[in-house]
């Protein structure tokens, strides 16, 4: 079915569209027409911008909202460090804590919960690459919260665009452009800077955050496979306006703000979530996996998994990802005369990979489990387990259904991805056994031909060339 049916029933509105142009109102004439910047705007509210690219990007690039509320964002006290010594999602920061970059094959355990801590506390820095400070690189954090935000809290992350991927729970977003309900088989992207607070309506959550310090997310050219395939951009769906009046300076609201990688306070006698009306590009969005538009092969052979690509982060190289979100969902196998698992393999990117739910069809062994998540770097060699091998290889090829009641995904990456302390050490889920339990038990097939029949044991004449020509593939001479 194309559509994921939630137990959770949605309760807000929505407007669809991937990087769409959108505009909302939440009171009648607060949009102004024609400029976006009048001397007195609507009902008394203020103009401010909002940019998600510089100011002068290409037109295909460029992304900014503008925003119409009743304070604007600049009315707080200056920021101060928060919990500077504890809270650091950027371990380049300190040196003792760096990310260590090493070959081996990693997989982790189901990563625990934590009922005692909210959203912003929750976020834990598995892996990464590179340094917001310098907008360049990605970050990957598991995320486990059993509490809501203060009532009187709204956090922004400073560093890059936040795409979360829960695996358990659901997550009530309550952001400046308007609310979002994200749970499991949605994803949910927060760009840079867009201030919010989580509230969890069916108690803890869990989850898989890439965070971007660099560009923004966008869909994959599709190329031969037309207009229509893959993640399709109507099913975006961005926040309606949706504001609270709470200006009478009674109660004291915190901005949390995660600036590279610290945290940062900052108090204000006025709710963040005032925006009246807003209208651009510039936003936060969800989709549903299961309306994924998946393609494969119809003969044989699979493709690239390239194509099961949801959005896409490029780098300066066209065609080479900063970050590729890929999904593995529920589809048919149907190529003949073909291993249907992934092959094995050794890539010049780097994988990081999650399971929301179920069991990922080429890892059948039982180690990769939902809220768990493996690692293989560039170039470290990886494929099925030798348990899915064996199986697939002897496998009757009829068409099939895989990963029904599954959602696999991948983080993929050309930058080499280094693992923090937590997640190699603190966090004591890696794995010890990885390769012992998937691929050391591989058994070689290989078997020599008869005598006679290999390429150098043929008969040679007098002469010494090979007698039959027939024997021979690609004969030359
Ligand atoms: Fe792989």
């Amino acid at each position: 079915m194309p559509v994921t049916e939630f137990s959770v029933s949605e309760k807000y509105k929505y407007q669809n569209g991937f990087n769409a142009y959108h505009e909302t109102e939440a009171v009648e004439g607060a949009l102004p027409v024609g400029a976006n910047n009048p001397q007195k705007a609507p009902l008394g509210l203020y103009n401010e911008k909002l940019s998600g690219t510089a100011f002068t990007a290409p037109r295909h690039e460029n992304q900014q909202s503008w925003l119409y509320r009743i304070l604007p964002a600049s009315a707080h006290a200056p920021f101060a460090p928060r919990e500077n010594s504890t809270y650091n999602t950027n371990p380049e920061n300190k040196p003792h804590e760096r990310i260590h970059q090493i070959p081996n094959q990693l997989r982790w355990d189901p990563f625990d919960m934590d009922e005692t801590v909210d959203w912003v506390h929750s976020l834990h820095l598995v892996a990464g690459a590179g340094d917001p400070i310098m907008k360049a690189g990605i970050g990957m954090f598991i995320y486990a919260a059993g509490k809501d935000m203060h009532e009187h809290e709204a956090f922004y992350s400073a560093d890059g665009d936040f795409l979360i991927v829960p695996q358990h729970g659901v997550l009530d977003i309550q952001t400046e452009l308007g609310r979002i309900l994200v749970r499991p088989n949605e994803i949910c992207v927060i760009p840079r800077g867009i201030r919010y607070r989580v509230t969890l309506p069916e108690g803890p959550v869990r989850g898989y955050i890439l965070e971007l310090y660099q560009n923004h997310f966008t869909l994959p050219d599709l190329g031969p496979m037309g207009s229509n395939a893959l993640a399709n951009s109507r099913d975006f769906q961005a926040p309606v306006a949706s504001f609270v009046e709470d200006h009478d300076g009674q109660n004291t609201y915190t901005i949390l703000s995660k600036f590279a990688g610290h945290l940062f306070a900052a108090e204000q006698k006025h709710t963040p979530f005032d925006v009246v009306a807003w209208h651009g590009n510039y936003y936060p969005y969800k989709y549903d996996l299961g309306r994924f538009n998946t393609m494969g092969s119809i003969s044989y052979d699979h493709p690239d998994p390239s194509i099961f690509t949801v959005l896409t982060a490029q780098s300066d190289r066209p065609g080479t990802a900063i970050a590729d979100f890929v999904i593995f969902p529920p589809r048919w196998l149907v190529a003949e005369d073909t291993f249907r698992p992934p092959w094995y393999h050794r890539n010049t990117m780097s994988e990081f990979m999650g399971l929301i739910h179920g069991q990922y069809d080429a890892k059948t062994g039982g180690g990769f489990q939902p809220a768990g998540a493996s690692l293989h770097n560039i170039m470290s060699a990886h494929g099925p387990d030798a348990s899915t091998h064996e199986k697939a290889s002897n496998a009757e090829l009829k068409p099939m259904k895989v990963g029904e009641g599954s959602m696999a995904f991948m983080f993929e990456s050309c930058l080499m991805v280094g693992v923090t302390d937590w997640g190699l050490k603190k966090c004591a889920k890696v794995q010890s056994d990885y390769n012992a339990e998937s691929w050391e038990p591989l058994k070689p097939h290989f078997k020599r031909p008869t005598p006679g029949k290999m390429l150098n044991d043929l008969p040679r004449g007098s002469d010494g060339k090979i007698g039959d020509k027939s024997q021979v593939p690609h004969w030359t001479s």
